[in-house]
């Protein structure tokens, strides 16, 4: 243990040496405040920041107070810049065997400085990139939907195409219908006007016989009916596609029907489904799940797309929906070519496509996948090759955040 202590004491040589050899600038410096002694690392910081002048000239760099404040309480720190040199510097006042004396460390701090400054360069750099890539993210993102609708534009064209037919149509027949009606009541005004109204009577009916007005008068309701369902249809396939193509960007997440948007997304890809596809629907009871509803459609439209898109004749799609444990869930279920175990990993990966140029991007699960990571949520796939494959995406009723600022209920 003595011996422990004795060589943890440093001998006076040892410090001498120390003092020559650290690359701490150390000076010692008597009670007058001239310098006794300077360690080589003292005079080389004082050959930069000072050139030309003796050593003992960094001491008439420090402040007055430094003196002042050490005297008093032992202790001074402080910054000096000289010749572009930073340098840090503290001061020690004390005594040594009753006659006083100080000792002054100088540390030259430009170096950290300049490293501090290029740190912070670098970190600004890193922020202006990921606020560009998150940028370019968000641009991709509605691309990629932009992409998908534009796939869907002659589908969707054709679904307008054809209420449009049957109204324009329509509009003929009750042109044609309106012509008779008007025709029976300039007949009856004939009638009317004549000096022997009633005698006219039989060419009323006869007119009436001759213009198939029964049948004008149960036809008409109906057209009108079908025709007004044509335009609602319309309507509504136009308003799909306007919610569909809105960026709600920086918007809150709101609570939202998932069927309303299961719906709205079959209005639209239904064209390319219909004829591949019978479209079987086993809907649950579903609460509102907290959601960009935008987004979640554009999942669902990726997902109903690629299942249509996996069947090569005819198949079925079965779309499901549940909720249970704060989740609710949608699976999208199709007979079509499945998924070789090997390639099921790289699905989600971006641009990884097995389609040709024109229907495929690779782009749809990538994206899928970002926005159900987004919403704390998940895409299971189970999937066998030539059988069909299962897609099931699954939210959180309540995003977690939000769930953790309610109050509990009292
Ligand atoms: N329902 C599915 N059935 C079979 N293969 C699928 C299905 N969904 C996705 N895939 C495979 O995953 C790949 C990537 O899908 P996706 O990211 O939507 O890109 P894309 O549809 O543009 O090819 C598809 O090319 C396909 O090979
Ligand atoms: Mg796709």
């Amino acid at each position: 243990m003595n011996q422990a202590s004795d060589k943890t004491e440093p001998r006076d040589e040892d410090i001498f040496w120390a003092f020559g050899k650290t690359e701490n600038a150390v000076m010692l410096v008597d009670g007058d405040g001239r310098m006794t002694r300077a360690n080589p690392a003292a005079n080389a910081l004082a050959a930069r920041a000072l050139p030309a002048e003796a050593p003992d000239r960094l001491l008439s760099l420090l402040p007055a107070e430094a003196w002042t404040v050490a005297r008093e309480t032992g202790r001074w720190a402080g910054e000096i810049v000289a010749n572009d040199v930073v340098i840090e510097i503290i001061l020690h006042c004390g005594e040594r065997e009753g006659v006083a004396q100080s000792i002054v460390t100088f540390d030259d701090v430009s170096l950290r400085n300049a490293r501090q400054v290029e740190l912070q360069q670098r970190h600004d750099e890193l922020q202006a990139a990921h606020r560009r890539l998150a940028g370019a993210q968000e641009q991709l993102l509605q691309s990629e939907k932009m992409a998908s609708i534009g796939l869907l534009a002659a589908g969707v064209a054709h679904e307008i195409n054809n209420p449009i037919g049957y109204v324009h149509s329509n509009l003929g027949t009750l042109q044609e219908y309106i012509g008779a009606l008007f025709a029976l009541i300039e007949c009856h005004e004939a009638v009317l006007q004549s000096d022997d109204p009633v005698a006219g009577r039989n060419d009323v009916l006869a007119k009436r016989e001759r213009l198939d007005i029964d049948f004008i008068l149960g036809d008409l309701p109906k057209l009108m009916v079908e025709s007004r369902e044509g335009i609602e249809r319309v309507t509504k396939i136009v308003q799909d596609l306007k919610d569909f193509s809105y960026v709600g960007r920086g918007e809150e997440m709101r609570p939202s029907d998932l069927h309303k948007g299961l719906e709205s997304t079959l209005n639209i890809v239904w064209n390319d489904l219909k004829y591949k596809a019978r479209v079987e629907k086993h809907y649950g009871e579903l609460p509102l799940v907290e959601c960009h509803p935008s987004e979640i459609n554009q999942v669902l439209m990726s997902l109903l797309i690629n299942a249509g898109q996996s069947i090569e004749n005819r198949g079925s799609i079965d779309i499901a929906t549940g909720a249970e444990n704060g989740e609710a869930w949608i699976s999208i279920a199709d007979t079509g070519c499945g998924i070789a175990p090997e390639m099921a990993q790289r699905i989600f990966e971006p641009f990884y496509t097995t389609k040709p140029i024109g229907r495929g991007t690779g782009l749809g699960l990538a994206i899928a996948y970002r926005i159900v990571a987004k919403h704390c949520g998940r895409i299971e796939v189970s999937s066998q090759p030539g059988v069909g494959s299962t897609f099931r995406v699954v939210l959180p009723v309540m995003q977690p955040e939000r769930e953790a600022a309610t109050p509990p209920e009292a």
